[in-house]
């Protein structure tokens, strides 16, 4: 089986900007620099031939160039714990190139995905007890902002879990326009 997802990888200054952001708080997961990724939409275990299949309905989405940058921080609350995220604007495009990735998705053969969309790249992760840490990492960065940086491409990534955490692999890549 092969753990997949479609994701736009920031350029190194913004993974910079990112990274400036994080502190060395032990309480919460930082994410690494190799897997800073904002998700389009995460596919799960699939068998070889369905990988395969998304692959080549992925190469067919058509989807001109746009720009990104990143603005603000956010947190989701999930049942044994969350997520600190960075947002992005503008969320028009994202938005129209993850409904072009949703529908490559289903006619290779996927459930649709019943989650809205919202564009984030995670910068953290952490457990239930730590939401105040969070929180407070979250008011220090209310004001969190990048330059604008071009999504040129968006990639089909495989994540591979291990001891250290989960290893990102980059599959296959997809020019825009
Ligand atoms: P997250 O950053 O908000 O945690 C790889 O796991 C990527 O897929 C992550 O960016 C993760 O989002 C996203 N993702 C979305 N739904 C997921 C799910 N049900 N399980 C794991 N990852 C998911």
């Amino acid at each position: 089986m092969h753990r997949l997802f479609v994701a736009i990888r920031p350029p190194e200054d913004i993974r910079d900007r990112l990274i400036d952001a994080m502190d060395d708080s032990p309480e919460l997961r930082w994410v690494g620099d190799d897997n800073l990724h904002l998700t389009l939409r995460f596919i799960g275990e699939v068998e070889r031939p369905l990988a395969d299949d998304i692959a080549v309905a992925l190469s067919r989405v058509r989807s001109e160039r746009f720009e990104l940058r990143v603005t603000g921080v956010g947190i989701f609350e999930r049942r044994n714990g969350g997520a600190l995220w960075a947002g992005v604007q503008p969320k028009g495009p994202v938005a129209a190139l993850a409904a072009k990735v949703e529908r490559a998705c289903v006619a290779a053969g996927l459930e649709s995905e019943r989650r809205s969309f919202h564009p984030h790249v995670t910068l953290a992760r952490f457990n239930r007890r730590e939401a105040g840490t969070a929180q407070a990492l979250l008011e220090r960065n209310r004001a969190l902002a990048s330059d604008a940086f071009a999504v040129e491409r968006f990639i089909l990534y495989e994540s591979r879990l291990s001891r250290h955490g989960p290893h990102y692999e980059e599959i296959a890549d997809y020019p825009l326009a």
